[in-house]
């Protein structure tokens, strides 16, 4: 079987092609209109997956030496995401299924980002993933592939939220994230104790009293620049640590209540260095054999859509021209998919 995906639920146009014989292509066109704005413009992001969309699936197609003749399903992002972008992706896998007669699967980019732990190994079912992203935060019980239980998901900010918006009042460019982890490798996690939030709730989330924490942290400074200058390193490993800390420990906590001995990290913020580090020693200490994706494969791409629309497939997951794409979780539930 050989699977076409396409992911374009934010600000990367992406296409994949995945085959019996494993991930072929693997193509990533990241849009670099957004930086001078500080965070994803959803017209411009719609307008530049709807420029560079066909040059990427045919590159993803050429890369794994193969053409649409040979594609056996055309798999694309359904939700969540950003309304204009997701549109763009499906209606162009749409348009290949109509006039090539190829069937679609519809992929949520949630399951991709847990399946992507599957492009290069096997985990054990049960799991437990600690999905992070830049729009989601969640602890996911998976005890059989595209069998769910959520056990606990943040109640405002996600974690990279959390990393990009600390990042912007640091004065740090979007995305933020991967500035803070670089950061925080030079500075001192114990220069500031940041609060770690609803340490008491097993597995919910808080993340936006952290980034008031810093505002207000920066603003008791005499002088804001120049301690800026002096400590912007010590501030990202303090963040860094905070955050770290609140998703190990509910991992942690997980971990406990549902007795899997297997867990996974999953979405760009698994790519995160600190928390690699602590989850592998969470794993050490429980016993767990932990999954981690390939840094490629842990923010936006579409061999996760590749794959998770391979797995779809073999169970016969397959979506109809009527598909619609769902920009959140809630009209995920409501359309019962
Ligand atoms: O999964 P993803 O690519 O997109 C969403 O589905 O949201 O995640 C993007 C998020 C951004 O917030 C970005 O800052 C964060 O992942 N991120 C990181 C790192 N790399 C990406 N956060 C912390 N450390 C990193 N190394
Ligand atoms: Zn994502």
């Amino acid at each position: 079987m050989n699977i076409l995906g396409i992911e374009s639920s934010c600000d990367e146009t992406a296409a994949a092609v995945y085959t019996d014989g494993g991930l072929q292509s693997n193509i990533i066109a990241s849009q670099a209109v957004h930086e001078q704005y500080g965070g994803v413009v959803p017209e411009l992001a719609s307008r530049a997956h709807h420029k560079t969309i066909w040059r990427t699936v045919q590159q993803s197609l050429d890369e794994a030496d193969t053409s649409l003749d040979a594609i056996d399903a055309v798999a694309v992002t359904q939700g969540p995401g950003l309304m204009g972008s997701l549109l763009v992706g499906l209606c162009f896998a749409k348009g290949l299924s109509l006039s090539r007669n190829i069937p679609l699967v519809g992929v949520n980019h949630m399951d991709a980002h847990i399946y992507a732990n599957f492009i290069d190994n096997q985990p054990e079912y049960p799991f437990v993933s600690l999905t992070v992203s830049g729009g989601h935060t969640q602890l996911v019980h998976v005890t059989g592939a595209f069998e769910h239980t959520l056990l606990g998901q943040t109640r405002d900010d996600a974690a990279g939220e959390a990393f990009d918006k600390i990042g912007k009042i640091l004065g740090l460019p979007y995305p933020a994230g991967p500035v803070i982890d670089e950061r925080s490798k030079q500075g001192d996690p114990d220069f500031h104790d940041f609060p770690q939030a609803m340490l008491d709730n097993d597995f919910e989330f808080s993340f936006s009293g952290l980034k008031t924490a810093v505002k207000y942290f920066l603003e008791e400074q005499d002088n804001r620049e120049q301690f800026l200058e002096d400590h912007v390193d010590d501030i990202c490993a303090s963040v860094s640590y905070a955050i770290t800390e609140v998703l190990v420990k509910k991992l942690r906590n997980a971990i406990e209540h549902t007795k899997v001995s297997t867990i996974a990290l999953a979405g760009g913020v698994s790519a995160n260095s600190m928390l690699r580090r602590k989850a592998t020693e969470l794993a050490e200490q429980t016993g767990c054999t932990l999954y981690i994706p390939k840094l490629a494969y842990c923010t936006d791409n579409a061999a996760m859509i590749a794959i998770t629309g391979y797995m779809m497939a073999e169970r016969q997951m397959y979506a109809d021209m009527n598909m619609k794409p769902f920009a959140n979780l809630k009209a995920l539930e409501r359309m019962n998919m």
